[in-house]
C-alpha cells in the first residue's frame, strides 16, 4: 500500500473511532497519559505563562487543556475533523487559550501555509502521535521553521523496543527456591520500520495502522533537521500502579517502560 492510501486509511480510522475515543479520554486521560506522559512532558515543557506551544495531533485536546490551565497559548491540530469538533465542545472555559485546526501533519505545505502566519512558537509538543503517522519526515522538516530559535520539540511514543506492535506480553512461573510469577514482553520486531494494525482502545470500531520505527529513526530525523536531543526519559508504571486486564500494561510490568519521553531542541 502507498504512503497516501496508508495516510488516508489512517485518517479513516480515526474518523470512525473518534467517538469512543473522546469518550474514552475525556477531560482526565487514561493511566497511560497521567501515569507514564503528562508529569514528564509537564515538566520538559515547563511553559511560563503567555508560552505560545504547538499542540501536534491534538486529538480531543486533552494536553491542550493541561498546557491551557498553565496559562500557555496553544494553537493545537489534528487531521481528524470529528476529534477537532470534539476537542472544541470540551473547551468552552479555555477557548481564548486555544485555537483548533484541521491539519494533515504529513503535508509540509498544508502545514507551513497554515501555521507559519501564527509562527513562532515556544514550543511543540505531540503526546502519543507520532507512532500513528504515515509519514513523520514532512513534520520534522517543518518544526524548524515554526520554532523560535533553540525552540523545544517533545513528544511521547511508545517504546519502540518494548512496547511495539509486534509485543506479546507473557506471563511464565519459575522455581527459584520458592514459585516466583514473571511478567515479560517477547519482541519480534524492531529494527525494520513496518506498519501494522492495532487496537489503541480494546472495544474500537475500527483497527488503527501503527507506523513503527526504531528510536534511531526518531532521533536521526531530529538531528538531520537542526535538532539536539537534550532530554529523555524511559516511563514504566510503578509495582503499585493499576492492571485493568491480567496482562495489560500496569504495575506488573514495572521493569519494562511502555513510553519514552523525548525533548529535542533546535540547535540555534
Ligand atoms: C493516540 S492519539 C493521541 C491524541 C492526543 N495527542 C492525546 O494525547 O490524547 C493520535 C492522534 O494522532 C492523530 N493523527 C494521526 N495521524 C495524523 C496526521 N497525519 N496529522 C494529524 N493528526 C494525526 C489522530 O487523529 C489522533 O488524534
Amino acid at each position: 500500500m502507498s504512503g497516501s492510501q496508508l495516510n488516508k486509511e489512517t485518517r479513516e480510522a480515526w474518523e470512525d473511532n473518534a467517538e469512543i475515543w473522546d469518550k474514552r479520554m475525556g477531560d482526565e486521560g487514561n493511566d497511560f497519559f497521567n501515569i507514564l506522559c503528562w508529569p514528564t512532558l509537564a515538566s520538559f515543557l515547563d511553559p511560563n505563562p503567555g508560552d505560545h506551544i504547538l499542540d501536534i495531533a491534538c486529538g480531543n485536546g486533552l494536553t491542550a487543556r493541561r498546557l491551557a490551565e498553565l496559562e500557555a497559548q496553544v494553537t493545537a491540530f489534528d487531521f481528524s475533523s470529528k476529534l477537532i469538533e470534539y476537542a472544541k465542545n470540551r473547551t468552552s472555559n479555555l477557548r481564548s487559550l486555544i485555537s483548533y485546526h484541521v491539519l494533515d501533519a504529513t503535508n509540509e505545505s498544508q502545514l507551513l501555509a497554515i501555521l507559519q502566519p501564527l509562527a513562532p512558537f515556544d514550543s511543540a509538543l505531540s503526546n502519543m502521535a507520532l507512532f500513528d503517522m504515515a509519514d513523520i519526515e514532512p513534520l520534522f522538516r517543518a518544526l524548524p521553521k515554526l520554532l523560535k530559535p533553540r525552540g523545544g520539540f517533545v513528544f511521547s511514543i511508545t517504546h519502540p523496543c518494548f512496547n511495539n506492535a509486534s509485543g506479546m506480553h507473557v506471563v511464565e512461573e519459575m522455581d527459584d527456591g520458592e514459585i516466583k510469577t514473571v511478567y515479560s514482553v517477547k519482541v519480534s520486531r524492531y529494527m525494520t520500520t513496518y506498519s501494522a494494525r492495532g487496537l489503541a482502545l480494546r472495544n474500537q470500531p475500527k483497527p488503527q495502522i501503527y507506523f513503527e520505527r526504531p528510536l534511531q529513526y526518531y532521533l536521526n530525523l531530529g538531528f538531520q533537521n537542526g535538532f539536539v536531543l537534550d532530554g529523555f526519559e524511559e516511563r514504566a508504571f510503578p509495582p503499585n500502579a493499576p492492571q485493568a486486564t491480567p496482562l495489560g500494561w500496569g504495575g506488573k510490568f514495572s521493569e519494562i517502560p511502555a513510553v519514552i519521553v523525548a525533548r529535542l531542541r533546535l540547535r540555534s
